[in-house]
């Protein structure tokens, strides 16, 4: 399974403000969720995340399968076709797809959850969309935890005129 982690982040590494808000990032990068997701088929996603998506009216995202990551009972009123609820751990996600078929997953944030699947050592490649934008408090790319990785930079793209993606290989 490659798994690869998709964000929109400010420059100094938050994907959302303080009160979840990720509204500020560009066209390019909402629509490399999109394209992603679809191409993958999959697109797995920690509580606060879904909910958010929800909020902004991104939630199901079309053409794949959104698999929300909680411990609370949410009702499935998408049907199991579009959309998974489940408590399973970053590992038994990963399998459930390949079972499924799936070669490729698309995981989605949010902090938290990056941080699960970055411990159990599960992403693969890493894309940032590095948007031109700073505040002081926010939600961070990975929450706070003992870890460290090593990245070896793939590419780097010019979006539009202020936004750069950062393509990164995760080392093992
Ligand atoms: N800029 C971007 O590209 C981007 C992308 C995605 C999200 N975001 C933003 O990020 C924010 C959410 O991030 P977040 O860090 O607060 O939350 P998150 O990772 O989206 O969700 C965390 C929740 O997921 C559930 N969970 C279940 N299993 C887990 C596991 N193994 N590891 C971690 N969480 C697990 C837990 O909920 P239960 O207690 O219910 O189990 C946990 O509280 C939102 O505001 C969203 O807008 C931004």
């Amino acid at each position: 399974m490659n798994t690869i982690l998709y964000m929109g982040i400010s420059i100094n590494g938050y994907i959302a403000k303080a009160d979840g808000d990720s509204e500020w990032t560009s066209d390019e990068d909402l629509k490399g969720f999109y394209e992603g997701s679809k191409r993958a088929g999959n697109i797995v996603m920690g509580k606060n995340t879904y909910l958010a998506a929800m909020k902004s009216g991104y939630f199901p995202f079309p053409d794949a399968l959104n698999i929300v990551v909680t411990h609370e009972q949410i009702e499935n009123r998408w049907g199991d076709e579009r959309v998974l609820i489940t408590d399973r751990s970053p590992n038994d996600v990963a399998r459930l797809l390949e079972e499924k078929g799936f070669q490729t997953l698309f995981l989605a944030g949010g902090g938290q959850l990056n941080t699960s699947f970055m411990k159990d050592h599960l992403i693969n490649e890493i894309y940032l969309d590095v948007e031109p934008l700073i505040f002081g408090r926010g939600i961070p790319i990975f929450a706070d935890s003992d870890f460290e990785t090593e990245l070896e930079l793939i590419e780097t793209k010019q979006l539009n005129p202020n936004t750069v993606q950062l393509h990164y290989r995760v080392k093992t």
